[in-house]
C-alpha cells in the first residue's frame, strides 16, 4: 500500500479502531445517560437530530466574522447555517438582532457585557446565594473582577426578589446596567418593574433568560424583552432541548463583540 493510500485509509477508520479507549468511554457515557436519572438543571438530553447536527462536518471549518463577511474562503454553507440560526432566533424570540456564535451562556453574557460596558462600570446583579449566577458579578468570576457589581437579593419574609431593594440600589449607585435572570428562582420575574428601575437611572436592562428561554420561545412565559430589555442572552441546553451553543439577542443595535471573543462553530 502506498503511503498516500495508507494515510487516506487511516482517515476513514472509525473511532473504535483509532482510539478504542475514548470510544469505550463514549459508550460508557451513553449508557450512563440512558440508565441514570439526570436532575441537573443546566443539562439536557438532546435528540438524535441535534447530536447529528452538532457532531458534523463543520468541525473542519473555520468561520470567523459574520455571514457574508468572513476572513476565510469556503464559508458559503457555514454562512447559510448561521443565517438560518439568526433568522430562526429572531423569529422565535421576536428580537431585532441575534448573535448565535456563543458556545455557552457564559460566553453569551461575556458578549453582552463586552459590547455594552467598560471595565469598572457599576452593574446591579442578583446575589449568587439568592439564586443568581456566577456571571452576574461573583467576585471570583470574570464579571465580578471586571465590573463593580452590586448585589440585590430576595426578601427573607417571602423569598421573592426584593424589587424595592433594586429601586434603592439603582438610585444610590446609578449603575450602567441592571442584570435580571437567575439560576435558582422559581417565580416569574417582574421584568417591567426592573426595566422601570433601570430607566429611572438611565441604566441598560439585560435579561439572562437561561432557564426560561424554552418557555419564552413556546409563549408560555412572559417575554423579558421588547419594550423592556436592551439585550438578553440564553444558556445552551437549558429548557431548549438544545446543545452547547448559545445566543444573545438585542433590541437596540448593541455594538458587536467581534472579534473580542469570536470563534464560531456551527
Ligand atoms: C442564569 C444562568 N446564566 C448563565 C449560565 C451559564 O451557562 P453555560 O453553562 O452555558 O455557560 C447558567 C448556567 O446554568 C445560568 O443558570
Amino acid at each position: 500500500m502506498s503511503k498516500t493510500t495508507e494515510a487516506n485509509s487511516r482517515m476513514q477508520r472509525p473511532l473504535s479502531q483509532v482510539d478504542p479507549q475514548i470510544s469505550s468511554l463514549l459508550r460508557d457515557e451513553a449508557e450512563r445517560q440512558a440508565t441514570g436519572l439526570e436532575l441537573i438543571p443546566s443539562e439536557n438530553l438532546v435528540s438524535e437530530a441535534v447530536l447529528e447536527a452538532m457532531g458534523s462536518i463543520f468541525t473542519n471549518k473555520y468561520a470567523e466574522g459574520y455571514p457574508g463577511k468572513r476572513y476565510y474562503g469556503g464559508c458559503e454553507f457555514a454562512d447559510k447555517v448561521e443565517q438560518l440560526a439568526i433568522d430562526r432566533a429572531k423569529g422565535l424570540f421576536g428580537a431585532e438582532h441575534a448573535n448565535v456564535q456563543s458556545h455557552s451562556g457564559t460566553q453569551a453574557n461575556v458578549s453582552v457585557y463586552m459590547s455594552t460596558l467598560q471595565p469598572g462600570d457599576i452593574v446591579l446583579g442578583m446575589n449568587l446565594s439568592h439564586g443568581g449566577h456566577l456571571t452576574h458579578g461573583h467576585p471570583l468570576n470574570f464579571s465580578g473582577r471586571m465590573y463593580k457589581f452590586i448585589a440585590y437579593g430576595v426578601r427573607q419574609d417571602n423569598e421573592q426578589i426584593d424589587y424595592d431593594e433594586i429601586d434603592r440600589l439603582a438610585a444610590e449607585h446609578k449603575p450602567k446596567m441592571i442584570v435580571a435572570g437567575a439560576s435558582a428562582y422559581s417565580r416569574i420575574i417582574d421584568f417591567p418593574r426592573i426595566a422601570k428601575a433601570a430607566k429611572s437611572v438611565g441604566a441598560l436592562f439585560f435579561v439572562d433568560m437561561a432557564h426560561i428561554a424554552g418557555l419564552v420561545a413556546a409563549d408560555v412565559h412572559p417575554k423579558p424583552c421588547g419594550a423592556h430589555a436592551a439585550a438578553w442572552s440564553s444558556a445552551k441546553p437549558l429548557s431548549q432541548r438544545n446543545s452547547t451553543n448559545s445566543l444573545s439577542l438585542a433590541f437596540k443595535a448593541v455594538r458587536s463583540s467581534t472579534p473580542l471573543q469570536q470563534k464560531l462553530s456551527v
